[in-house]
């Protein structure tokens, strides 16, 4: 069975307002990539950038990562890993070492949206988004110069769900419709 569903995709998709909804309903652990770094660095995402630079904020996003899909507990239940929804930041897939750790450990879906929703859900807090102020371009700009850099990224995530018209709880439904789809069509004998 698999026991992880990460949840990728640009920033502002929805990926941890959702994560927790798909994990409670699951009755699954939820685990925010960024949120982890944060704690462990003592410091906000922005200066971590400001402060070390992006290569720092990368490695220590490599480390968590690597650290939660190694993570040697198993559910006492099912001598399975423990299940857990993981929400990641919106640069980590671009990683080759993130993406293969990632899709070896469960299935990778890959929140997206249209860039002016994006813009409109970023609003103001775009300043707490290192990446956005890149180039200092009007944010919808930023946004699609971005957005078309990590095509191919985003493109090696199992399944793709476009948020732009739906709620974070249809967002939810759909993760989790998809999930037990796949699991089925795992679990199905070949013929
Ligand atoms: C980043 C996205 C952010 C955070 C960091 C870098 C990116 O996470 O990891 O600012 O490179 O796209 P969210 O996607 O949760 O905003």
């Amino acid at each position: 069975m698999t026991t992880k569903i990460i949840l990728t995709g640009f920033m502002a998709t929805g990926k941890s307002a959702v994560g927790h909804l798909v994990a409670k309903q699951l009755g699954w652990r939820f685990t925010d990539t960024d949120r982890e770094i944060v704690a462990r660095a003592g410091k906000p995402i922005a200066t971590i950038f400001a402060e070390h630079g992006e290569p720092r904020f990368r490695a220590l996003e490599r480390e968590t990562i690597a650290m939660l899909v190694n993570d040697p507990r198993l559910c006492p239940q099912s001598g399975n890993p423990l299940p857990e929804v993981i929400s990641t930041g919106g640069g980590a897939l671009v990683d080759e070492r993130n993406c293969a750790m990632l899709k070896r450990a469960g299935i990778v879906m890959c929140l997206t949206a249209r860039p002016e929703v994006i813009a409109a859900r970023v609003g103001r807090s775009a300043t707490r988004r290192p990446k956005l102020l890149e180039g200092n371009l009007p944010l919808e700009e930023r946004i699609r110069d971005l957005m078309a850099e990590r095509a191919a990224a985003y493109a090696r995530a199992d399944i793709t769900i476009d948020t732009s018209d739906l709620s974070p709880v249809q967002v939810a439904e759909r993760i989790i419709d998809a999930f037990v789809a796949r699991e089925k069509a795992r679990c199905r004998p070949s013929a």
